[in-house]
């Protein structure tokens, strides 16, 4: 008989941030750079790096949690909260012939001026909709023909 050891993702998290702070420990030099390489492998486990966290984080590393707060708001990488909707914009082989690139450049300029952590913009592989080509998916929703003149009004909607 088999039994279901599938992990709680909260565990699995948990265990690899504590893997992160523990190499860290074992191997940073204490230096500003080590600091945010070890924050950006934190903000991979959870999609960005939780106040809880920085308490913790800040102790195992031998800084204040003040530094940490400093250097999440200089690293336009480095994000204090979730994002709030995912904007995926297709550079498929018929989008990316007909203006994906352009599109996604748009997203990327619309979603800066929001504020670094409210839209998630990321290319994609074919979304499955090449007829209405080019299309960009924000959240569940797909646009279809989307012109990079009105990408800005689309994530306003949003
Ligand atoms: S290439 Fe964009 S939807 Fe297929």
């Amino acid at each position: 008989m088999s039994e279901d050891r599938r992990e709680n993702p909260q565990d699995k998290q948990e265990t690899e941030f504590q893997e992160i702070l523990g190499y860290y420990e074992a191997n940073g030099d204490g230096s500003q750079d080590t600091l945010v390489s070890a924050l950006r492998e934190i903000q991979d486990v959870y999609g960005f790096i939780p106040p809880e966290k920085i308490q913790e984080t800040g102790r195992r590393m031998g800084v204040k949690e003040g530094l940490i707060e400093k250097l999440i708001k200089l690293y336009p990488s480095l994000k204090a909260a979730p994002y709030k909707h995912r904007v995926r914009v297709c550079i498929g082989p018929n989008c990316g012939k007909k203006g994906g690139p352009s599109i996604l450049e748009a997203a990327k300029k619309a979603a800066a001026d929001r504020g670094g952590s409210y839209f998630e913009v990321t290319s994609s592989g074919c979304l499955k909709h090449c007829p209405t080509s080019p299309n960009m998916m924000v959240d569940n929703d797909v646009y279809n023909h989307v012109k990079p003149e009105n990408v800005a009004s689309i994530l306003g909607k949003y």
